[in-house]
């Protein structure tokens, strides 16, 4: 690219766009890193260099970039249709995908409501667990239950079941009141059945994200907890929400988290992983139980009154269809096993660093939370030398995240945990 364009490029991102999650003061001192392509795990900016994508672009890409499957299934799709709406007509690929999804999905899951990002697949879930109650008779089950620290997207519903403060406390009276509980771990499910008994029957539904709080910056649950959470949903009638929109598509180890523990919710929430990392596309799954709850004569208005232009995109669908191919065609769960096991023995070694606090992990989500106060902000500091070392990484305050594409090999994650030893070395 000619030298002027990079010039150009760079002044116009400052000039024209508000990034996300950016203190844009900040954001216009510094010199824009401009991604231009990426091959594999790796990320080519404007000027040239090389990176490593240690954070998946943000938690989304499963089989590295470029993979020729995915981009072949979309240029086939491309050449036949690129949209057209699911409201009042369908599509081939939403229904095949609607298929697949069914059959991998925890059993009991029959039924797929398409969005596009993972809020809007929380919002939805939501929605339809509060409507179903006012649907079929049992008005009172009004309220929803989440768990401190979680995080389940941006847009208002899912802001109200947010326990972020940091993100969430400004819209405090922009939202709808929910049950938010106080505690972690093990402690949280003794005080969730201390509520279930004595207002179960006012609860619409209690929203998790399983095994692992990821936005909270890696918090991981205690194995079975999970599981006692289902058990007690179900003893006290009150629906379960699963977001499984980080933890999905192999992120732990497994294909959806709920399976580590047997679990299968009344609604998941699926997005980023779900087209390996392509384009944007939601799914809420739910059961024919709830589905049958909407299934009324028009006039009594009943109906799911809910939905976005692009639901079901085809190119979309194309993309999600084909990143579920290459997990079957290229062994993506089997192979991973040993990449858990080769992080967890490796991340052993960043407790020698004294600025680490605690190492978190969890299949392929990692934590490395260091010490120090929020507001010296060592975490961005640290990402931003990793660059030096060839790594984007992308910290939550003073965590660092490790999540890089599932296809990421031996020898890359090896280079991904060096670098980011390193960067973290010269803190110290
Ligand atoms: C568990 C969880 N739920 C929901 C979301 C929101 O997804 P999106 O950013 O696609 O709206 C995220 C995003 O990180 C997430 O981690």
């Amino acid at each position: 690219m000619p030298r002027s364009q990079i010039k150009r490029l760079k002044q116009w991102d400052k000039e024209y766009i508000w990034h996300p999650f950016t203190q844009m003061k900040d954001w216009v001192k510094d010199e824009p890193l401009i991604i231009d392509s990426a091959e594999g795990v790796y990320l080519k900016d404007i000027d040239g260099n090389v990176y490593m994508d240690g954070v998946s672009s943000l938690w989304v890409n499963v089989h590295g970039h470029r993979h020729p499957h995915i981009d072949a299934a979309l240029k086939k799709q491309i050449d036949k249709l690129s949209h057209s709406t699911l409201l009042g007509l369908s599509n081939t690929p939403s229904i095949e995908l609607a298929k697949h999804l069914v059959k991998i999905a925890p059993k009991g899951l029959k039924k797929v409501f398409y969005s596009d990002n993972g809020s809007t697949a929380v919002e939805i879930a939501i929605k339809m667990a509060y409507q179903y109650w006012q649907n079929t008779g049992l008005k009172k089950k009004t309220h929803l239950v989440h768990l401190s620290n979680s995080y389940h997207g941006d847009t208002l519903g899912s802001v109200s079941v947010g326990g972020i403060d940091l993100f969430h406390k400004v819209y405090n009276k922009l939202i709808f009141k929910t049950i938010s509980l106080k505690s972690q771990g093990w402690k949280a499910v003794e005080e969730l059945e201390r509520l279930f008994k004595s207002r179960g029957n006012s609860i619409a539904a209690l929203v998790v994200e399983p095994l692992v709080q990821g936005a909270a910056g890696m918090l991981v649950w205690p194995d079975g907890a999970l599981k006692k959470m289902r058990d007690l949903t179900r003893k006290y009638n009150v629906f379960l929400i699963v977001d499984e929109v980080a933890t999905g598509f192999g992120r732990t180890g497994k294909m959806f988290a709920c399976e580590h523990e047997g679990v299968s919710p009344d609604f998941l929430c699926l997005a980023k992983g779900i087209t390996g990392g392509y384009l944007p596309l939601a799914a809420t799954l739910t059961t024919q139980k709830i589905f049958d709850g909407f299934i009324f004569d028009h006039k009594e208005q009943k109906t799911f009154f809910h939905g976005h232009t692009y639901t079901g995109n085809p190119l979309s669908c194309a993309a999600a269809l084909a990143n579920l191919e290459v997990f079957q065609k290229e062994r993506t769960l089997a192979k991973l096993g040993p990449k858990i096991k080769f992080l967890a023995k490796s991340l052993k070694m960043f407790y020698n660093l004294p600025s680490v606090a605690e190492v978190r992990q969890r299949g392929f989500m990692v934590g490395i939370e260091l010490k120090g106060r929020l507001e010296d902000r060592v975490g961005a500091k640290v990402c931003q030398r990793l660059r030096k070392y060839g790594v984007i990484l992308r910290p939550l305050g003073n965590v660092i995240v490790l999540m890089p594409p599932l296809s990421i090999s031996i020898e890359e994650l090896d280079f991904l945990l060096m670098a980011t030893y390193r960067a973290i070395e010269d803190e110290d």
